[in-house]
């Protein structure tokens, strides 16, 4: 049964224990941050809790932050184990389900327009120490391709510049950027909505680095098995999830900057300050009793490396047109973006290379720095191991390839300001810690494997 809404997948999450309810007051400016910094230091990559802030200072609403925090959740909002997340994935998006057009929806239970409208009446926080302004930094972007009219869903974390201004930074290979070039080649600006507290796999579909075109509602469709049904907005001509918590409606106009950033990123590190689009809003509709859902984004581990993570995952093994791919990690240290894992059945001499060439070549791969491909012995998600195949399976002149002035993720924290702001490109990294075999390596040492059998049948004997 797929989640109606974002309180259905709640009750879930509170069934399984997943939730951590804060029940005092908790200020907006720096101390929702801290809270989660300190509930992700504490439970790591596997053990984090979704948060609950029941009364955020001088609002009425809730906020819920970081619920795809940890596999097991992302899981449990795809309903699927997480051995089969990655086939689960591939398989259910071979079948788009389109939208349903609906009438009547919980997001409009209260409508905001024109001068009603003030963003400061949301409860969005002000994160980590030097961020530029308040963030939105779980925002669902939609619009549509002013030539084709066809719909596009993203994340983009936006920057609250006054009531009515939200400020944007959309890397070039995003489409939303595609969407607004277009409409500002014409003169136009462009209409975007922003739906907030969502069912999760809507979510996990805009994050998903899917070819541009795809209707990523169609997607989710697919993955919760049930169209999404979607409502026309107030005041542009864009439809949005009927039963989402918080809708803002608005334009990006042509040749209008404002300064934002800095913003403490996924990478750690903060994003600098610059000229960036603006959002202006025109509207703000919202259930009466909204729960504004946010991520918790600034030094791994976080929310993105699991939930860009994943579906960065499954679209390597989608795109990438080799055989032998046994498993695919994007590691928690890069934020699910950054560096790739790849064990491979090895099928000769260089195949490692030309795998690590062709997850370069997919869209996920657009945003990988670095890209490791071990042997199928290796588990990805075992750093240790992967470590192990790096320091042992490698020669530097032979299994290190550096390619020039590819497409860079606008965030690395490497570039220069002035790379970011212009062509945004860098060079990546191919690193083959397969084993050679023509020149076979000396074998791997294990003890006697019938003495092996027998200390493990008779392992209490030895007090294991
Ligand atoms: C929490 C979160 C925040 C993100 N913020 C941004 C952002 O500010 N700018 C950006 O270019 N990508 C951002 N991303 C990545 C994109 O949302 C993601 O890659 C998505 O595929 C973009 O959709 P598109 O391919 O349709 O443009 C963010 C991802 C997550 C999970």
């Amino acid at each position: 049964m797929p989640y109606q809404d974002l309180r259905a997948f709640l009750m879930r999450l509170e069934k399984e224990g997943e939730v951590h309810r804060i029940e005092p007051e908790v200020d907006l400016k720096y101390e929702v941050g801290a809270v989660c910094r300190l509930a992700l230091d504490r439970g790591g990559v596997e053990k984090n809790k979704a948060l609950y802030f029941s009364r955020p200072k001088g609002h009425s609403h809730p906020i819920v932050v970081n619920l795809l925090a940890t596999l097991k959740r992302f899981c449990l909002a795809l309903e699927c184990d997480a051995e089969n997340v990655h086939r689960e994935w591939l398989r259910r998006t071979q079948k788009p389900i389109e939208p349903r057009i609906v009438k009547d929806a919980p997001c409009k239970e209260v409508v905001n327009v024109g001068r009603d409208v003030n963003l400061f009446k949301l409860p969005i926080p002000l994160w980590n120490e030097r961020d530029g302004g308040p963030y939105i930094t779980f925002p669902c972007h939609i619009s549509k391709d002013p030539e084709t009219g066809a719909r596009n869903a993203g994340m983009y974390r936006a920057m609250v510049h006054d009531e009515r201004t939200l400020g944007i930074l959309a890397a070039p290979y995003r489409h939303i950027r595609h969407h607004f070039d277009k409409a500002h080649a014409q003169g136009k600006p462009l209409p975007v909505a922003i739906a907030v507290g969502l069912d999760p796999v809507i979510y996990a579909a805009a994050i998903a680095p899917f070819p541009f075109g795809t209707d990523e509602f169609a997607m989710a469709g697919a993955l919760r098995g049930a169209p999404v049904e979607m409502v026309a907005c107030e005041t542009i001509p864009v439809e949005v999830p009927a039963a989402a918590e918080v809708v803002i409606e608005g334009e990006i106009p042509p040749g209008v900057t404002r300064d934002e950033g800095p913003f403490g990123e996924f990478t750690g590190y903060y994003g600098d300050r610059g000229p960036r689009p603006v959002i202006q809003i025109k509207a703000i509709t919202h259930r009466k009793d909204f729960i504004f859902q946010e991520s918790y984004e600034g030094l791994p581990h976080h929310e993105t490396c699991i939930v860009s993570g994943v579906s960065n995952e499954a679209e390597v093994i989608r795109q990438c047109p080799l055989p032998g791919i046994k498993s695919v990690h994007f590691t928690s240290g890069g934020g699910g973006y950054l560096h790739a894992v790849v064990s491979v059945k090895k099928a000769y001499d260089g195949y490692g290379k030309m795998v690590g060439l062709s997850v370069l070549g997919t869209t996920a791969g657009r945003t990988v720095k670095i890209v490791t491909v071990v042997d199928d012995d290796i588990d990805p998600h075992d750093l240790g191991q992967v470590d192990w195949a790096v320091t042992t399976r490698v020669r530097a002149d032979r299994d290190v390839e550096i390619i020039k002035d590819l497409s860079a993720n606008v965030l690395d924290p490497t570039m220069t300001s002035a790379e970011k702001r212009s062509a945004s490109r860098t060079d990546k990294i191919v690193i083959d810690a397969t084993k050679p075999m023509l020149e076979p390596l000396q074998p791997e040492c294990r003890p006697n494997p019938g003495v092996m059998r027998e200390v493990l049948e008779n392992r209490a004997k030895y007090g294991f």
